[in-house]
């Protein structure tokens, strides 16, 4: 009898408390461009001038107003409970000009990460969230072949101004989602289609292998610890048809896996050996390389949604849909906890003894009707991978802080746990949700 009630008190305890490990760092996230505002010398500025590029002809603008702003950001972050601050460093305001570093960006950064420093939040950094200089652009971006030097300039320039602060680095986010938008369907910049993705690829992985030992390098030699990753887009795909079915792995390493991989084995392919033999297809597209194999200390992974794949008559034969039957989200991805587990233990398959960094998770929500139960059914999910999987896991970074500018789709979509009132230069609100979301960051358990 005491044994069945120690036993019923210790599952009732369990099944409470989901409590994450100690440690755990709870993360808001943000990128440059979509709310810093008045990014002049970038390739997006660039490209939103040009007429049909973005939603009802919106502009980036003064974006969030995050600049103006930062100190009270700063101090949204820290009241929330938020351990950990994900943001990027716009790249064209430290290098407005090819070889120019300019003073005034630097500051600003440096600003940031003092204030972040005395508010006692940890910054994880990326170094290119989509967007670039526009003289880079200009000049092939990451398809010139010696854009890795190019890019390293500028990554020796972060590092000697701010190497002491950072611990977390994020070289690229999300490769895959720039390579598909900007060179096959040609919807960001640069605006090229069918399928350019190969040379871009590599600039990226060769760019991101320099700049991972270079960083280690420094930090060793000033005997200090930093963790180096790239953030990866990640959706569990379900085929339209029989045929799609026979090309879903192949679809599935394509969009998901295959970059990746490659950061761990060196072996950068654009295709897999799993599925119909049929649909292996061994392009030009399978090369080494060795400086690549394992660099990244952590998997970063962006979990937003499913998706929908079926063929269609028109290049690139392939559509990528939302989920039909899914529901929530203003952008119609619909909420998908189960697809979170599955993109997890599938990587936790891949990549067994490496954490990971929930590097982004959230989702569009003007009205704030879907956020909470969005929040709380993905941590469960999460807590399974790290309870029942017992993979480690880095932290959390909820997308977004704030509403800001989603890409071509201008302003419309609200990501963010605070609204911003763009209107009324930019006031912030918080969005009712919060309070049971920070609850969780503050208690550090569900
Ligand atoms: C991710 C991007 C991020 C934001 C969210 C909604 O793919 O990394 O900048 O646009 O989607």
């Amino acid at each position: 009898m005491k044994m069945l009630l120690v036993f019923f008190l210790l599952s009732s305890v369990n099944s409470m408390a989901q409590t994450f490990p100690k440690g755990f760092q709870w993360c808001v996230a943000t990128s440059g461009h979509q709310v810093e505002g008045d990014n002049i010398h970038s390739d997006w500025w660039h490209w939103e001038q040009q007429p049909g590029k973005i939603a009802g002809g919106q502009r980036s603008g003064k974006a969030s107003h995050h600049i103006q702003r930062l100190e009270e950001d700063i101090a949204l972050i820290k009241s929330i409970g938020a351990t950990t601050y994900r943001f990027s460093i716009e790249w064209s305001r430290i290098e407005p000009k090819a070889g120019e570093f300019d003073e005034q960006g630097i500051a600003h950064y440096r600003r940031k990460l003092k204030l972040l420093k005395e508010a006692g939040i940890e910054p994880l950094v990326t170094i290119h969230h989509f967007v670039q200089p526009q003289w880079f652009t200009a000049a092939g971006g990451f398809v010139q072949k010696d854009s890795p030097q190019i890019f390293m300039r500028y990554v020796q320039k972060l590092q000697q101004e701010f190497g002491s602060e950072i611990r977390y680095w994020i070289t690229f986010n999300e490769p895959t989602v720039v390579l598909n938008s900007g060179f096959g369907l040609a919807e960001w910049p640069p605006g090229e289609r069918y399928w350019k993705h190969w040379d871009p690829m590599i600039g990226i992985l060769k760019s991101h292998a320099l700049a991972y030992h270079y960083l280690h390098a420094q930090a060793r030699a000033a005997g200090r610890q930093i963790q180096v990753g790239m953030a990866h887009h990640i959706r569990p795909a379900v085929p339209g048809n029989w045929l799609m079915r026979q090309l879903l792995p192949q679809v599935d390493y394509l969009f998901n896996w295959a970059i990746p991989v490659a950061l761990k084995t060196g072996e950068v392919k654009g295709f897999t050996t799993k599925g119909f033999w049929f649909f292996r297809i061994p392009w030009r597209m399978q090369t080494q390389m060795e400086d690549l194999k394992n660099t990244q200390d952590f998997i970063g992974i962006n979990y937003y949604t499913r998706e929908y794949v079926d063929l269609s008559f028109l290049p690139p034969f392939l559509t990528r849909t939302p989920m039909p039957g899914l529901t929530g989200s203003d952008l119609n991805w619909g909420i998908d906890p189960e697809g979170f587990f599955e993109v997890l233990k599938q990587a936790h398959e891949v990549f067994p003894d490496q954490p990971f960094f929930i590097t982004e998770n959230g989702l569009a929500d003007a009205k704030d009707q879907w956020r909470e139960e969005f929040v709380v059914s993905h941590l469960k999910q999460l807590h399974r991978v790290i309870n029942e999987l017992g993979h480690k896991v880095e932290g959390y970074c909820h997308w977004s802080l704030i509403d800001n500018f989603e890409w071509h789709h201008g302003f419309g979509p609200r990501f963010g746990l605070f609204e911003v009132d763009y209107a009324n230069g930019g006031q912030r609100k918080a969005r009712p949700s919060l309070q049971r979301i920070q609850q969780i960051f503050k208690s550090n358990s569900l």
